[in-house]
């Protein structure tokens, strides 16, 4: 049995997996709200904090029975990280588990093989709070970037455009909710390099421009955000072009019901269910069950390419 830990960011995750069966995913979100975004402070004293209370829910048997202990190692933020990390390192010496070092995106990638024993090849699109990212995922510890964002990332772009509308940390899921029932093709928005050859992104003038007019938005709330769920949906089929395999979403912002629809249409498209999509255990057990053989230091890397996993 292996048990995972996931601190990369502001979601404290612990899970426990017997191979592909899920015996515990429990995690515990902070609460960012009056920073306006992730605070690196209260992050680390929340995992500290949290990591214990989510490891008293497992029963001591199943501690006992647990032969591997897989953790996020990178990327991310290195305190964050490192609450983690040391938390493994403890758990180890107590219990005798072996220490599996873990990609936090490579747990994003691969999840879809837990969720629906969906395993490679296919194109990732890694659409999370910190990343994005159109991977060709080859084969498992195998992945090269096909492209990605130049400036924000798609959920750091969900966070700040809804911030300027007023709302609250995370914005992601509230503007999915005001899209629903919105009209989608009142507000044109600007599509930053949508036409550049490339597979490359960019979403800072997008944000800027929603900067610039909150004021008519704010006012349109609902048609506003299906309007920019319309442009983002977009800027994503145009990038995704050309792909061969099937289409895997994956990271936070691939909880996002509207968007999997629309790149549906499209692509043959497979998401995990949410609990797997945004920051959680399973997926770092997950991925360190699949990669248990690598010989890679278990040190905190806040900075780690993809490409160089293995
Ligand atoms: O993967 P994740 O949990 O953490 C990182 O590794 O960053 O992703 C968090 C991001 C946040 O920006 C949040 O707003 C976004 O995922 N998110 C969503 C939805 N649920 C979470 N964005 C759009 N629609 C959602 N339903
Ligand atoms: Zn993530």
């Amino acid at each position: 049995m292996y048990l995972g830990i996931e601190t990369s960011c502001d979601d404290t995750g612990i899970a426990v997996l017997d191979h592909r069966n899920i015996i515990f995913n429990e995690r515990i979100t902070q609460n960012h709200t009056q920073y306006g975004g992730v605070y690196p402070t209260h992050a680390v004293s929340s995992h500290i904090i949290n990591l214990p209370l989510l490891l008293r829910k497992i029963d001591i048997n199943i501690l006992h029975a647990i032969t591997h202990i897989a953790v996020t190692v990178g990327p991310g933020l290195k305190q964050s990280l490192l609450a983690g990390i040391s938390f493994a390192y403890g758990l180890s010496l107590n219990y005798k588990y072996n220490i599996i070092p873990v990609h936090h995106i490579e747990g994003h990638i691969l999840t879809i093989g837990l969720s629906d024993g969906i395993y490679p090849p296919y194109t990732a699109l890694v659409v999370s709070g910190g990343h994005t990212l159109i991977v060709d995922v080859i084969e498992v510890g195998k992945y090269r970037i096909i492209g990605q964002t130049l400036d924000d990332a798609l959920g750091e772009c969900f966070d700040k455009v809804g911030r300027y509308i007023g709302l609250e940390y995370p914005a992601g899921p509230q503007l999915e909710q005001y899209a629903l029932t919105g009209d989608p093709n009142r507000f044109t928005l600007p599509k930053p390099m949508y036409y550049s050859k490339c597979h490359n992104m960019s979403f800072a003038g997008l944000k800027t421009f929603v900067l610039n007019h909150k004021h008519e938005y704010i006012e349109h709330i609902n048609d506003f955000a299906a309007s920019f769920h319309k442009t983002i949906i977009d800027i994503l089929i145009r990038k995704l072009r050309y792909i061969q395999h099937k289409l895997v979403i994956c990271g936070g912002v691939s909880a996002n019901k509207i968007i999997y629809d629309g790149l549906s249409k499209h692509f043959d498209t497979y998401v995990s269910p949410v609990n797997l999509c945004t920051d959680n255990g399973a997926m770092i057990a997950w991925a360190g069950y699949n990669s248990s053989h690598r010989n890679i230091d278990i040190s905190v890397k806040p900075r780690w390419s993809i490409e160089n996993i293995a």
